[in-house]
């Protein structure tokens, strides 16, 4: 559903130019959550930009549901980590939530329907005529959560959600996005730092390269669905698909095969018929052209893997 294509994206011109990311290919499959792991600086938030059109790529392509991107394309949700900068404190938590409804035909009564159910998706139908100063750090994210499920979003981009609250909340906000994929099948794709969380939630894990960002290995995460933050985390084999990112994501070489296979343990041969996580490289298909309107992002302000690079 969504295919990156040689996306190339500079800063600047001239000697002051700077490669921000640099030929980063692959597609997510419909309902797939991919997260997006590398180095502080390494181009995740210019491919999410790239990605949900806020920013046109120097060369390459992205190409949604068989649509070209120029600009935000209909139903695709952002949230980005800074909740405080990306809710209005003069609107209540409902009217945040139905903001971005605007922008559809829909009726206000059914905008507030809409935003409603959002809210009691998140837990937070109490909260609906507060204002976002009133409600916690976590709170105030579910809140953006809920603005983007309000949407019915067909893609969710995510830049780093849930870096600004504490641990606990962290990890009860990753519980609900894996909640909301599974009730919603809603395609995701999710920029952390947090190495632990990109192979808690995912299915498939992108590690980009330090500046430039390159696509250095693609992982796949084959952890037992429904995943649970004790049990899942008490696994082998989620640990060593940790130190394997966290490898790639230091620029380390990956483990050898030999070792990597005994290490997983609990994934047999059949499951694992190559050193885990092989992806191949992504192919690069022509993308029809046309693209879409209407958005819905928040107003502005196999186990195992092969270096792909
Ligand atoms: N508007 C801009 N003009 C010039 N350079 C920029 C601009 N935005 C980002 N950059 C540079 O592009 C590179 C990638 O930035 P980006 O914000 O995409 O990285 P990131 O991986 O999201 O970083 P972080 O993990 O710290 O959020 C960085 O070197 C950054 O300094
Ligand atoms: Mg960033």
């Amino acid at each position: 559903m969504l295919k990156v294509i040689d996306l190339t994206r500079v800063y600047g011109q001239g000697a002051a130019a700077h490669l921000a990311i640099d030929n980063a290919s692959f597609t997510v499959a419909e309902g797939e959550l991919v997260t997006i792991v590398g180095p502080s600086g390494c181009g995740k938030s210019t491919l999410l930009r790239c990605i949900a059109g806020l920013m046109t790529p120097t060369s390459g392509q992205v190409v949604l549901n068989g649509n070209l991107v120029t600009q935000v394309p209909d139903r695709l949700a952002v949230v980005f980590q800074d909740y405080s900068r990306s809710l209005f404190p003069w609107l209540t938590v409902r009217e945040n939530v139905a903001l971005p409804l605007r922008r559809t035909q829909r009726k206000r009564h059914a905008r507030n329907q809409a935003a409603e159910s959002a809210l009691a998706a998140v837990g937070l139908t109490d909260a609906a005529p507060r204002y976002p100063w009133q409600l916690s750090g976590g709170m105030q994210q579910r809140v953006a959560i809920a603005r983007a499920l309000a949407c019915e979003p067909v893609l969710l981009l995510m830049d780093e959600p849930f870096g600004s609250v504490d641990a606990q909340t962290r990890e009860d906000l990753e519980d609900l996005l894996l909640l909301m994929r599974a009730e919603r099948g809603i395609t995701t794709l999710l920029v952390t730092h947090d190495i632990d969380e990109s192979v808690y939630t995912g299915d498939r894990v992108i590690v980009l390269t330090s500046t430039p960002g390159r696509i250095r290995a693609e992982i796949t995460v084959d952890l037992p669905q429904p995943r649970d933050q004790i049990s899942t985390k008490e696994l082998r084999a989620f640990s060593h698909l940790r130190a394997e990112v966290s490898r790639l994501v230091r620029g380390q070489p990956a483990a050898p095969a030999s070792q990597r296979a005994d290490e997983h343990g609990s994934f047999g041969p059949s499951a694992r018929p190559e050193p885990s996580g092989i992806v191949s490289p992504t192919p690069t298909p022509t993308p029809p052209s046309g693209a879409p309107s209407r958005t819905c992002s928040p107003p502005s302000p196999r186990p195992g893997q092969r270096p792909r690079a």
